[in-house]
């Protein structure tokens, strides 16, 4: 089959199908995949990590399919119910007493929606950003990544360091390094408006923030007046065994939490849809017409996000999602591979670092493939497992022993 689209990703060589529910537990979602052969996978991948309930939960689908024959597509102007009540969710379980939230589309939507409302909210030019971070693709998501490969083609539009308040500037900091960021604001006076940072830095290889470092960052932009923004894409919406991984990582204390925080990938059970949720009196800096989206928010996705939030809450995936991790790492105890040199992560964000000098982890995911195991990689050493909640011992040890196999080949 000739690949018509842009040659912007690598080949995994594998021609999804369908999910498979064979031995599937009535009530629950699918944790497997087959190809066009009709060859069975265990699905680790989760579409990046968008698949908190599996494919195909029947109350996603059921919640899906009586949205779409009521209504599915509204402009922002007019209020719908999925819409506010989905709102109303977030707020629920948002760590301030007034939460409003801009709905969207995609990840690196609401990355961008969180940088204007920094902007606006303060009047200042200065992002900060970390290295090895990841908030997305789009221009402004971009200049806050990382990655020099994704980044410098568009520098000249991105405005890096440069004193231009026309611009935004981004400048950056080594990941935990306090000091610099302090450095920072002393370098740039009120001109922060933002630390943007991923509480767990996904595609960076999955490496946790420690609590010190985030309490801290909280205590310089309250210090500095600069708007506190945690890009929860990947490690939110329960990954971790809490709805966020700031609560996982720093607790539920109210005056150590971020102002804003944007959620993508698992919000929607594999439904494409993000928020953007903040602080009631930043937020209130919006206004009419300084934001909006045509299919933000459409009441398809804000139904599939409900009944997503709904089954995590009535089957207890977060506390399932919590426990991923130490199984793992019991599995990996009582079978040590010497290969591996760090599980770490949280919950259901896991990542598995190997040893070496080469670069190892395509390879490896292209093996455990070969051995009917979905993972994807993040950094050329590591191999993310980003397994519904629900998965467990079994599902992790069929991770494992693949692993394991595939680092013998
Ligand atoms: C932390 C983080 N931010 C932003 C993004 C971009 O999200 P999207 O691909 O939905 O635009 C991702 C995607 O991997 C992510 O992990």
């Amino acid at each position: 089959m000739q690949d018509l689209r842009w040659p912007t990703y690598a080949n995994r060589n594998l021609v999804l199908d369908a999910a498979v529910f064979d031995d599937v537990e009535p009530g629950r979602g699918s944790m497997r995949v087959r190809d066009r052969e009709g060859k069975v996978y265990l699905d680790a991948v989760g579409g990046i990590g968008c698949l908190p309930l599996g494919h195909g939960h029947p109350k996603w689908i059921a919640a899906i399919e009586a949205q779409m024959r009521k209504l599915v597509a509204a402009a922002g102007t007019f209020w719908t119910e999925p819409q506010q009540q989905l709102a109303g969710e977030l707020a629920r379980r948002m760590p301030w007493a007034d939460t409003r939230s801009f709905i969207g589309n995609t990840g690196t939507e609401v990355t961008e929606a969180s940088l204007k409302l920094a902007l606006r909210a303060t009047g200042r030019d200065v992002v900060v950003a970390f290295d090895r971070a990841f908030h997305g693709r789009t221009l402004g998501a971009i200049a806050l990544t990382a990655n020099a490969a994704y980044r410098e083609p568009y520098v000249a539009c991105l405005g890096e360091d440069r004193p231009a308040f026309a611009t935004m500037n981004v400048a950056r900091a080594p990941w935990g390094d306090l000091e610099a960021v302090r450095a920072l604001f002393l370098r740039y006076p009120s001109r922060i408006a933002m630390v943007a940072v991923e509480p767990i830095q996904g595609e960076a290889g999955v490496f946790a923030a420690s609590r010190e470092f985030l309490v801290g960052l909280r205590a310089l932009c309250t210090e500095h007046g600069a708007v506190l923004g945690a890009d929860e894409i990947q490690s939110g919406s329960g990954r971790t065994g809490h709805f966020l991984a700031w609560t996982t990582l720093v607790g539920d204390d109210p005056a150590l939490q971020p102002d804003v925080v944007w959620l993508a990938k698992a919000i929607g059970g594999g439904f494409p849809i993000a928020a953007c949720c903040a602080r009631g009196e930043l937020a209130a800096h919006m206004n009419k017409g300084s934001h909006g989206s045509t299919f933000g928010g459409n009441p398809l996705a804000c139904a599939a996000a409900m009944a997503t939030l709904q089954v995590m809450d009535e089957e207890g995936l977060l506390a399932a999602a919590r426990a991923q991790l130490p199984a793992l790492l019991a599995i990996a105890a009582e079978d040590p591979e010497p290969r591996v040199k760090e599980i770490r992560g949280s919950g259901a964000m896991i990542g598995i670092e190997i040893a070496g000098e080469s670069q190892p982890a395509a390879a490896l995911a292209d093996a455990m493939q070969a051995l009917g195991v979905l993972v994807t990689i993040c950094s050329g050493h590591t191999v993310r497992v980003l397994l519904p909640y629900h998965a467990g011992p079994a599902e992790l040890r069929q991770v494992w022993t693949a692993l394991r196999r595939a680092l013998a080949t």
